[in-house]
């Protein structure tokens, strides 16, 4: 993802050590490109035009991983991977912004920056923990002089400030260093840690043995001293590196969020791993033997990359937080830019965080379900609304009446038949590969119908959401699609598709929503309900701001009928 058009001399870090080949793409097991000469050019003009509307953003720079999402005393707080000089990724610290509702976000200071020798080549991603008396603390990887990646502290210098502005590294740090049995380059982002039955916290450290993926467990009483575990919480093999690990337990039943320590019964719990591989994410729902520290997953989980994912588009480096004032676990993904390096050099600006997701179990216990929080929807101002739209094949209509560059919709789409639907393909078992070669265009029996974003008046430009469904031969199988293909005018554009099948029973349902937000430069989508959401970066050259336009489309033969359709213009917050 993203990787691709680099003109400039680049190098990729193995630690912190850089292989610099001028001209030349090489890309590593490591995690970020380094462009050694750009990432402190600190930008003249901040670009404007794809800058995201609703979504968080700083004001320029480049951004990464989400770190230590926490709510604590009525504030939101939202740490992240920054570049203070440049838009390229480089000279990272967490910047800091709080929030009382998750969608207007408010600037501070840095919190966490290298200073120390435990940190001072660099301060990378980790979580944060509640501590008895509601007191937090901060566990995140520094880069030491060596170069080796160890696992420190850092508390808030002052409890009484609500914002947290100024945080304290202790001089113990690091409290947990590699050992000989663990490269220090590859053992990185703390989770949040949880408290077990027998008096002991516990965290989980990303890494990997030869191309096996580990979550390294350590174990400590007063969260100072901290003992690695004999064996890994969990591990899987030819998945490498794994990065950003997060593990929570999940509710059996209900909408409700746990804290990251419940456990027992009517508790499943999920593992998510960001795969520097592929540069995706997979999670897996199973269980958690807290006697032995062990997680397995359940057999209806597959345990590498072509596992479930949160989101089968641009979203990485994701990481939750229980929400103790409205009882929810909340979802922060990192969307990476997929334009090229000299257009972020250009824009001033680079990354942006999605939409905050509330997750949490569906009832088939075998997947999470993903849903924008509902302060979202404070943004939704002028409104259109359809009711019994019949789409007959072949027919394109746009909803007019709204700014659509910057908005969200919502619709249920009916279909009369499946006796059209195409049959299904065996060897079908990437739906990303399916949807690059089945994209709107493409003419199909139920489907493909959905919604034309972001597209020009002539259509030209435009990115598709869509579904189509196919008959395999004891079910349907649904697929959703992003289809980037058109989205840009622009040449050398990066443009993927992204897609993911949908787990319904669209025989007995006949029915299936989308739920799409539309801003500038990102759509995320959630499809039935929010069983598989899709976020991709797209850059149109014409369908910009107010020459955005919005249609739907069914190109199948079978019709279908929209029976509702809401969409709304949204308004912006305050954003940093
Ligand atoms: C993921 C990641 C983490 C690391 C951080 C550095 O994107 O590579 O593993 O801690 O970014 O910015």
């Amino acid at each position: 993802m993203g990787i691709h058009n680099k003109v400039f001399s680049t190098c990729v870090f193995l630690v912190w050590f850089c292989f610099c080949l001028p001209g030349i793409i090489w890309v590593a097991e490591a995690s970020h490109v380094v462009y050694q000469e750009l990432k402190s050019v600190s930008p003249s003009i901040v670009g404007s035009q794809y800058r995201t509307g609703y979504h968080f953003q700083p004001p320029k720079n480049w951004i990464n991983d989400p770190n230590g999402p926490m709510y604590h005393n009525g504030i939101y707080h939202l740490f992240y991977q920054y570049n203070t000089n440049g838009s390229v990724w480089g000279n990272i610290v967490w910047a800091h912004s709080v929030s009382s509702d998750l969608i207007n976000w408010i600037p501070l200071e840095p919190a966490i920056y290298p200073s120390k020798k435990f940190d001072i080549n660099g301060t990378w991603s980790g979580s944060a923990t509640l501590l008895p008396g509601n007191k937090p603390v901060i566990f995140y990887t520094g880069i030491d002089p060596q170069g080796r990646q160890v696992q420190n502290l850092a508390f808030p210098k002052d409890l009484a400030d609500p914002y947290l502005r100024e945080w304290t590294k202790p001089d113990y740090n690091p409290v947990i260093q590699p050992d000989a049995s663990i490269e220090p380059s590859k053992f990185r982002d703390p989770t949040t840690a949880w408290f077990g039955l027998d008096g002991h916290w516990r965290v989980v450290i990303g890494s990997r043995r030869k191309m096996r993926g580990m979550a390294v467990l350590y174990r400590s009483r007063d969260f100072v001293k901290w003992v690695k575990a004999q064996h890994p919480l969990h591990s899987s093999k030819d998945t490498g590196m794994w990065e950003c690990p997060d593990f929570f337990p999940v509710s059996l039943k209900g909408k409700k969020g746990l804290d990251t320590s419940v456990s027992g019964p009517g508790v499943k719990h999920v593992l998510k791993v960001s795969l520097d591989m592929t540069r995706y994410e997979y999670y897996t729902v199973g269980t958690y033997y807290h006697m032995i520290d062990r997680y397995i997953p359940d057999n209806s989980s597959a345990d590498d990359h072509t596992g479930l994912r949160y989101d089968y588009g641009n979203f990485y480096a994701s990481k939750t937080f229980f929400d103790e004032a409205k009882q929810r676990r909340i979802l922060w993904g990192w969307s990476n830019e997929s334009d090229t390096v000299k257009d972020d050099i250009k824009k001033g600006w680079a990354g942006i965080q999605t939409i905050p997701r509330a997750l949490w179990l569906d009832p088939s216990g075998k997947q999470l379900v993903q849903w924008p929080v509902e302060e979202l929807e404070t943004l939704r101002g002028k409104q259109v609304n359809l009711y019994d739209k019949e789409l007959k094949s072949g027919d394109i209509y746009e909803v007019k009446g709204i700014s659509s560059a910057q908005a969200s919709l919502y619709l249920i789409f009916e279909i009369s038949g499946l006796d059209k639907a195409e049959p299904f393909e065996e060897f079908w078992s990437d739906p990303q590969v399916l949807c690059g070669q089945k994209g709107a265009a493409v003419e199909g029996g139920v489907g493909p119908f959905g919604l034309l974003v972001l597209a020009s008046g002539d259509r030209e430009e435009q990115t598709a959401v869509l579904f189509r469904v196919f008959k395999a031969p004891n079910k349907h199988v649904v697929l959703m699609c992003h289809d980037p293909s058109k989205s840009s005018l622009r040449p050398g554009m990066y443009k993927p598709s992204f897609a993911g099948f949908v787990d319904v029973d669209i025989n007995k349902t006949k029915k299936i929503s989308l739920r799409s937000l539309i801003d500038h430069s990102v759509l995320e989508s959630f499809g039935a309900e929010g069983k598989t959401c899709i976020t991709s970066r797209v850059y149109p050259s014409k369908a910009i701001g107010q020459d955005a336009h919005l249609f739907v489309f069914n190109n199948g033969s079978e019709d279908v009928r929209i029976t509702q359709l809401s969409a709304w213009e949204m308004t912006s917050p305050r954003m940093n």
